[in-house]
């Protein structure tokens, strides 16, 4: 009903501050009754991170900071949901407004400043779902509070805490609404962020007798010539997948008047920059680490070119706010027509068949 009824809501909601509307759009899926849709073309199946996914499309992080809604957004489609970034302390984040909507241009500017209830409440949320026979894949995405004195410690906090609930983790180094938070993707930081949060997994691993895999995600600012050695730094600590992107700090080619609020730029106009670094990355990792592709993805048309780029996940959160949920069926319908005219039996045989091109874009 929801997927019918959002060009009417949708006028509603954008009357509204954007960060309101986002909190309605939760009420919203909290409240409604969430029957699973139908079952997804078989095609669409993919195992990526040793988890069985029945398609692979996820709602990126931030949409659901607290993991309030989770099986209400896998009800609407998705193959997967990214909870978080949760902190371990509550955080307010900072002061509003912080969200911005640039509707000549499909795209949202962000600074929230991981606001978020922090690790306790998800983790009674979750226990809570896991309790009730809540199926369905949910990874936590992690990061640090602000003021933590030890960032590392947050993540390594972010490990323990959420390795009984989530199928996989992500560790955020790159939103850029924390300051320093990026200077993490350094080499010689990423060395010491993953010396310890890489034996943390084994640890929590051990405990739990399954696999847990760890996502790093990067953002879509890194220099090309600083990526050789992040992918590098990635795959020699076994992390499992890289994330590419989160949001950017360009504003290329905008027409919106919020274009000069501050803060991270998502949706179409980070389209090819993400998925150009994502080329890049998957062609440096030579098939050693998987690539969730995000950024920009609002039709089928995008996300076939995040696939063939290299993607063997895929993520969006803006393009849900301008399209609503039908997005989610176009998108998995558009894969499925895909694979019939390439005769494909799987999306995995069409993956990052273009990679070359992406790669040799312009910036
Ligand atoms: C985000 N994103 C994000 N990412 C993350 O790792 N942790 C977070 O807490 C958030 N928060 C957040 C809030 C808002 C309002 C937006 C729009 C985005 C980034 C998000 O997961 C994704 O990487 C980018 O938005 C790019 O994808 P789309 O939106 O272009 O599909």
């Amino acid at each position: 009903m929801i997927r019918k009824l959002y060009p009417l809501l949708r006028s509603a909601l954008f009357r509204l501050d954007a960060e309101t509307a986002h909190g309605v759009a939760i009420s919203a899926l909290a409240r409604l009754p969430h029957r699973s849709g139908r079952r997804d073309d078989a095609r669409l199946a993919t195992r990526v991170l040793g988890i069985d996914f029945a398609n692979p499309l996820g709602i990126a992080a931030g949409f659901d900071k607290d993991a309030r809604v989770p099986d209400a957004l896998l009800a609407l489609g998705f193959g997967f949901v990214e909870a978080g970034t949760l902190t371990p302390m509550p955080q307010a984040g900072n002061p509003k407004p912080r969200m911005f909507r640039l509707v000549q241009d499909r795209a949202v500017i962000n600074r929230l400043g991981f606001n978020n209830d922090g690790h306790r409440s998800a983790i009674e949320r979750l226990e809570h779902r896991v309790r009730t026979g809540r199926g369905g894949i949910v990874g936590i995405n992690i990061g640090a509070n602000k003021d933590s004195s030890d960032r590392i410690a947050d993540y390594v906090a972010g490990v323990h805490a959420f390795a009984p609930h989530a199928a996989y983790l992500t560790v955020n180094i790159s939103s850029p609404n924390t300051p320093g938070l990026r200077d993490l993707q350094g080499p010689d930081a990423l060395d010491a962020l993953l010396a310890r949060v890489m034996p943390a997994r084994e640890e929590a691993a051990g405990k739990l007798a399954r696999a847990l895999p760890i996502v790093v995600k990067l953002a879509p600012d890194i220099a090309d010539d600083d990526l050789p050695a992040i992918i590098d730094r990635l795959i020699a600590h076994k992390v499992d997948a890289a994330a590419v992107a989160n949001t950017t700090l360009a504003r290329d080619g905008l027409k919106d008047r919020a274009a000069i609020e501050a803060g991270g730029l998502s949706g179409a106009p980070l389209y090819r920059r993400s998925t150009r670094m994502l080329a890049r990355a998957y062609l440096l990792s030579e098939g050693r680490l998987p690539m969730i592709g995000i950024g920009g993805i609002g039709s089928g048309e995008t996300a076939i070119g995040k696939i063939e780029a290299g993607a063997s996940l895929l993520q969006l959160y803006t393009g849900l706010v301008f399209s609503g949920p039908r997005l989610i069926g176009e998108i998995k319908q558009s894969l499925v027509a895909w694979l019939e005219q390439t005769g494909a039996s799987s999306l995995d045989q069409l993956r990052g068949r273009r990679a070359g091109d992406w790669a040799s874009r312009e910036p």
